[in-house]
Order: C-alpha cells, then structure tokens, then sequence
C-alpha cells in the first residue's frame, strides 16, 4: 500500500501534498485547529486573503513547532487585486498576516476580465521571481483562460484550484491540465457534505469499513495529478480525511462513483466573480 510520502504530487519542481487542509471558515479556534492539523500529519495548508483566516493560520503555524521547510503554504490573491501595484501589496499583506517570508504556492484566486491577464500573470510570476512564493497557479479558471494563463505567464503554472468533487465533472479541465503537466486541487471536494449522504459512497464506505469522507476523498486523490483541500472543523474529522493511505478502491468503485457526475452540482458560483464556466458533458 502507498504511504502519504507516496501521494506527494510533483509539477514544475513543486512538491504539492495531496491532502492539504482548507481554512475557509474557520469559526471557533481556527489556530488551534490548523496546529491540530499539522500535529496529525497535515503538511499542506490552504489559506486566502480573501478568507480573513491568514493570521490565524500563521498562528497555528507557529504553535505547531513545524519546521518551515516541511510545510506546504498556499495563499490566494483576490480578484479586486488584479493589477500589478495591488497584486504586490497583497501578497506583501499576505506574507506579513501569515508571518512568512514566502509560501510555497501563490494563486490568482479568481479571474478578472477587466485587467489584462498579461499584467495579473507577469505580477504572479514577479511574485516567485522576487522569492514571495516558491510556486504560482491560479484558481477557478476556465479552459480558455487556463490556455492564455498558459501561455502568458513567464513562470510555470502548477496548479488550477477548482472545485470538484464525484458530484461535478472536470474530465476537460483533467486533460488539459495533464497536457501542461499541472495539478487539479480540488475544492469542496466532499461537495460541502452533500456527497455524505450518497447511497452509493454509503455502500462502497460500508463495505470498506471506511467514511464516507473518506471514500469521497480517496476517489480524488487516486485519480492522476489530483490534490483536495478538504476543510474540517472537528478533530475526529480533520484525521480521518488524512487517513486514506491504508486502502485503495478497485476500478469498479471508482467506477461507480465516478458515474454520480449526473448531479451535476456546482457549489462555489458566486455570481459576482464566477466566469462563464465550461460544461461538460454528462454520459
Ligand atoms: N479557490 C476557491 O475559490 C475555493 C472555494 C471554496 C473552497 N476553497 C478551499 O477548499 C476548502 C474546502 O472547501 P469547502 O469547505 O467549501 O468544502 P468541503 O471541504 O467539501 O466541505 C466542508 C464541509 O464538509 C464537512 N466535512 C469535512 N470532512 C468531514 C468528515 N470527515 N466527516 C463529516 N463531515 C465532514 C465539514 O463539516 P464540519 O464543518 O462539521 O467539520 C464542512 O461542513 C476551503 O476551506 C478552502 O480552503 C477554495
């Protein structure tokens, strides 16, 4: 069987964990929570300026006694700082909150149409190039946005952070993101909890003797180049969606939960800033 060393996801010289923790909404003792999580085993952490949780997460951080080097940080810039004076500053403010010098992956964390994605992709790439972060991506790109990013950005990209999960297809976004060597990180990759109640995950998690988190993250980290954020807010929990390394679905299990993409359901649409997403097609 694979041990968690094993399920450390290589692009562009990132070393990406497959499991990261989430810390969008962390409402009671969120630095105790993110040192539980790194006690436990997490070493990767997903964080954003737009979730408020950057200095609690630098707090936990610093609790935990982790030495930096062992810690995957990533951070996200938000889509109201898409020119390069902004761009800066907010990772400059990121930094500070987390009590960082760098973190290891940056993100665009949302597109926006109205700069030009040369100057928010050539403040990406200043960013690493300045040694404010050791790696860049985006977050909730489409497949045509993902193709400019591609090929305006004077650094590797590493990573597309979008939401997936058994509920939602990305077989496109798959493809095109393997053809560039990148990683998909899934976001509510349990589907905020309405994966949870599935009657097949139930069955496949019964006879495995496993939760159904875990059934819903396995079938993610299992595919090719896929990383997933899940974010817990009981102990219990945050282990239990680390501890996926003791067992693998069969082809067929994977096939079952694979075919639930008939839902068809998408959870993070804010309409203020989700672009036009792409569709895909549901056999
Ligand atoms: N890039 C982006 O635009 C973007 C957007 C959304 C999210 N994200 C990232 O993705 C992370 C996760 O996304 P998310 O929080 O929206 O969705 P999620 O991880 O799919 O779902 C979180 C929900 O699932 C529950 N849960 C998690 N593990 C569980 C377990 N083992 N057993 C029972 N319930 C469990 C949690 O319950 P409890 O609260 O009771 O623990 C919580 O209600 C965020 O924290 C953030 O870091 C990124």
């Amino acid at each position: 069987m694979q041990s968690p060393k094993a399920f450390v996801l290589a692009a562009h010289g990132a070393k990406m964990p497959a499991i990261g923790f989430g810390t969008m909404e962390l409402p009671h003792r969120p630095a105790e929570l993110v040192a539980a999580a790194i006690a436990i085993g997490y070493r990767h952490i997903d964080t954003a300026r737009k979730y408020g949780t950057e200095e609690r997460v630098g707090e936990g951080i610093r609790a935990s006694g982790i030495v930096r080097n062992e810690l995957f940080v990533t951070t996200k810039v938000t889509e109201e700082n898409a020119r390069e004076a902004d761009f800066m500053r907010s990772v400059e403010t990121s930094l500070r909150a987390l009590g960082l010098d760098y973190v290891d992956l940056l993100l665009i964390h949302w597109p926006q149409p109205k700069v030009p994605f040369t100057e928010t992709l050539g403040a990406l790439a200043k960013a690493k190039r300045s040694g404010l972060t050791r790696h860049v991506g985006v977050s909730n790109f489409t497949l045509a946005m993902l193709e400019e990013a591609v090929s305006v950005c004077p650094e590797p990209l590493v990573t597309n952070q979008i939401e997936y999960h058994a509920y939602l297809p990305q077989d496109r976004m798959l493809a095109a993101l393997k053809r560039h060597g990148m990683i998909l990180t899934a976001y509510c990759p349990v589907a905020r909890g309405k994966l949870l109640d599935d009657p097949t995950i139930g069955e496949i998690a019964k006879a495995r003797g496993k939760t159904h988190a875990q059934i819903c993250l396995r079938w993610l980290i299992q595919q090719p180049m896929v990383a997933a954020v899940p974010r817990a807010l009981e102990e219990a929990h945050i282990r239990e969606n680390l501890d996926l390394f003791d067992f693998a679905l069969s082809d067929e299990e994977m096939r079952q939960i694979s075919a639930l993409r008939r839902r068809n359901i998408r959870i993070a649409d804010p309409p203020e800033r989700a672009p036009k997403w792409d569709v895909e097609t549901i056999a």
